[in-house]
């Protein structure tokens, strides 16, 4: 246990799954001990005290579903249900823990079905920059990843994924509580790097697809999923987008290519171009907040309530460095 009171446990697989492995492990285990150490948030003793609710009757991973199944069914699913409950909002699923059923408010299984086909993750050492509950970590060690690497400094989600890893046993898919900032850009180079949902709430895009490529392997595989606009070079919304604080720049798909051309990045190609829907975003028993329905015009759907064009999302892949 430590000043945040977290156990160090569930990440010490961490230099195991990355044995072998470009990263160096050293570097990445101090900047994780770094942000565990000063880790705070006024809620954090009502989710440890959740956490510490959770009972696992036989740990267990079958991870390729829509919602990976974590953990052998419990005896008593209400009181589990109520645990986890403890830990809303869920975002990011659909999940299966303990027999379980998360409808989250997202269904990241779509989104995962965009993908998937493109990645080539068999034994890759995958980092995924802004992974929310690490929901795609386990789609990725279901299609073959030896070990996968998230960060996000959201400590709910943190704590979302150290009550799946209790379920999941033990399992090369690890969330660290931190920013892209956070990470040195000397950490050493995976297989594959995502940023998925990221970009636009980044003040300097430049410098977060400069990191990125930092850390790939000029042989490996940039996977971006982010806000795009249809008409203008780039919106730099004045407000809030579709409610959302901190979005700073939603680019048209050629400024985008550019920039990760600049950033160094090989050769990148839209694979999809996606409306987000109503249907793949909304409030559900576990994500009882307004949802995307509440952040639309009423009337005209294809804006969003402050009169932007609504959400489109481009899914790129781009290769680690120029020929
Ligand atoms: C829209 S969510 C996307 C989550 C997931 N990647 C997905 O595609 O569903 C954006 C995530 O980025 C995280 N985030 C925000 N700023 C970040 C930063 N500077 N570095 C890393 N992650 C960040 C947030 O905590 C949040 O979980």
């Amino acid at each position: 246990m430590n000043a945040s009171g977290l156990d160090r446990a569930p990440w010490r697989g961490l230099a195991n799954g990355l044995r072998g492995s470009h990263v160096n492990i050293e570097s990445l285990v101090q900047a994780n001990e770094r942000a565990l150490a000063s880790l705070h948030h006024g809620d954090l003793p009502r989710w440890q005290a959740a956490l510490a609710t959770l009972t696992v009757k036989s740990p267990c991973l079958d991870p390729d579903h829509p919602a990976p199944r974590l953990g052998a069914a419990v005896d008593d699913p209400e009181a589990l249900r109520a645990g986890l409950m403890e830990l809303h909002p869920w975002r990011k699923g659909p999940l299966c823990l303990g027999g379980v059923a998360i409808d989250s408010e997202w269904r990241s299984d779509w989104k995962w079905d965009r993908i998937r086909d493109h990645l080539d993750l068999d034994g890759a050492h995958v980092l995924d920059v802004g992974c929310g509950n690490g929901y795609f970590g386990w789609r990725m060690l279901g299609a073959g990843a030896r070990c996968v690497v998230g960060i996000d400094p959201t400590v709910l989600f943190v704590m979302q994924w150290l009550a799946q890893a209790r379920f999941a046993g033990a399992a090369h898919n690890y969330v660290l509580p931190l920013r892209d900032t956070d990470l040195p850009r000397d950490v050493g180079r995976f297989d594959v790097v995502c940023s998925m949902g990221v970009l636009y709430h980044r003040r300097d895009p430049v410098d977060h697809l400069a990191r990125l490529h930092g850390w790939l392997r000029t042989d490996g595989q940039l996977l971006l999923e982010t806000l795009v606009v249809a008409d203008d070079e780039a919106l730099h919304p004045p407000g809030r987008y579709a409610r959302m604080r901190n979005v700073h720049e939603v680019p048209a798909v050629p400024r985008l290519l550019g920039q990760l051309e600049s950033a160094g990045f090989a050769a990148p190609r839209v694979l999809d171009l996606s409306p987000t829907t109503v249907q793949e975003q909304r409030s559900t028993d576990w994500m009882r907040f307004e949802s995307l329905d509440r952040c639309l015009d009423p009337v005209d759907p294809r804006r969003t309530i402050e009169g932007h064009p609504a959400p489109l999302r481009a899914v790129v892949l781009a290769g680690g460095s120029r020929p």
